[in-house]
């Protein structure tokens, strides 16, 4: 098993990395002290797969555990679910020291983190994340929260957990789908922080696609190590931080203005990815060669890196870019490579220059 440590003074926690670590989930809580009653929440396809075996370890410590599932799907990350939640959770009794366990991925993660900030003005909260993606990002640094028609994450806190479980059996049953959008975040980590990952990844990405379970381990702790150093500088996102949002910009776009379900958040990322790597060509010279490595790393992770959009579409990604929450002041600012494992955040970039690589898209 890995541990990484999340630095943030009395706030401070644990991610722990592993096989089958779902049945230490009770040991690990009695460890930290919490209370004997606890609501596992999870989705409709999580639950049946896992939430027995967390329900049985948490008896097994001597908690008293109540399970709550939501529909599985982003449509659950919503506030009448958050309002089912306290209401399950109020039925139960639940008091100050109990605590909430989010079983499921980031939809799971997001929308139990935020019944555990608001319940009661905040109960602990312990994320035992079950797809790469809430694995590696998610469950990591305490953005929790849920969606409004209006848009996605658009109201939340900044509430972080007191433990994380990363359990790497939980891949076994992970649509590859999902496996393969999680790895565009494992990529990103490379392409802003760290240049040895991302040549780690070219090395190994048949066998990371693959799922072999030992260097998966390393690859994932990685990645939560960098997502915590990130955080543990910047919580709130006053300033680095930002620079987790590499490709998000034009990838939160293409998710808005293809309905929100076309592509996985991942996908599009992907996509985004290779355009945020164009653009920083051309404004900070970020070398054409490496442009074509982070290119090749998607492609061979099965993930898309094309997208062709017609004149009316690119419009409208253009108008959902300017609403991305990354906008200040009415400037959208991007996160630019100066070299694969280098980014600056905050860059501002000339408007035709945005449309210019969003409308090649379909060529890069
Ligand atoms: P998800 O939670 O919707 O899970 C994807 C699908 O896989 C669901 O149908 C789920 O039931 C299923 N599933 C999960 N684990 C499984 C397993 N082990 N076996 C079989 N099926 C399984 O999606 P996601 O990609 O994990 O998370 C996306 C959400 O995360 C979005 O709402 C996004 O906004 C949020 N997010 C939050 C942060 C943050 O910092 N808080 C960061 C990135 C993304
Ligand atoms: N996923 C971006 C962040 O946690 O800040």
């Amino acid at each position: 098993m890995q541990q990484v440590r999340v630095a943030l003074g009395d706030r401070s926690y644990d991610i722990q990395v592993g096989g089958a670590l779902i049945k230490t989930l009770g040991a690990s809580c009695r460890e930290l002290g919490l209370g004997a009653q606890c609501a596992v929440i999870s989705d409709d396809q999580v639950a049946p797969l896992y939430a027995e075996a967390a329900l049985a370890s948490l008896r097994k410590a001597g908690f008293k555990p109540i399970l709550h599932t939501i529909p599985a799907g982003e449509a659950s990350k919503c506030l009448r679910e958050v309002g089912r939640s306290y209401d399950v959770l109020a039925t139960h009794r639940l008091e100050r020291k109990s605590f909430i366990v989010a079983l499921g991925g980031g939809v799971v993660g997001d929308l139990a983190g935020f019944v555990a900030s608001s319940y009661l003005r905040g109960v602990a909260f312990v994320q035992v994340p079950t797809t790469l993606l809430a694995q590696v990002d998610s469950s990591v640094g305490g953005k929790v929260g849920v969606n409004l028609k209006a848009g996605k994450n658009l109201v939340g806190a900044f509430y972080q957990p007191r433990l994380v479980l990363c359990d790497l059996e939980t891949f076994s049953t992970l649509p590859q789908r999902e496996y393969r959008a999680g790895i565009a975040e494992v990529i990103k980590y490379g392409v802003i922080y760290d240049e040895a990952l991302f040549s780690t990844l070219e090395r190994k990405m048949d066998k990371v696609i693959k799922r072999d379970r030992k260097g998966l381990a390393e690859v994932v702790a990685r990645c939560c190590e960098i997502k915590a150093e990130v955080v543990g500088q910047d919580e709130t996102e006053s300033g680095l931080r930002a620079i987790l949002n590499f490709g998000h910009t034009i990838g939160h776009a293409i998710e808005a203005i293809s309905g929100y379900g076309k592509f996985l958040h991942g996908e599009a990322i992907s996509i985004g990815q290779v355009a945020a790597a164009r653009l920083s060509e051309r404004m900070l010279g970020f070398s054409s060669v490496e442009t074509a490595r982070v290119r090749e790393l998607f492609v061979r992770a099965g993930l898309p890196v094309q997208l062709a959009l017609k004149r009316a579409s690119i419009e409208r990604l253009m108008a959902a870019t300017r609403l991305d929450k990354k906008v200040a002041g009415g400037e959208i600012r991007f996160v630019l490579a100066r070299k694969i494992g280098v980014v600056e955040h905050g860059h501002k970039v000339p408007e035709a220059l945005v449309r210019e690589v969003v409308g090649s898209m379909g060529a890069q």
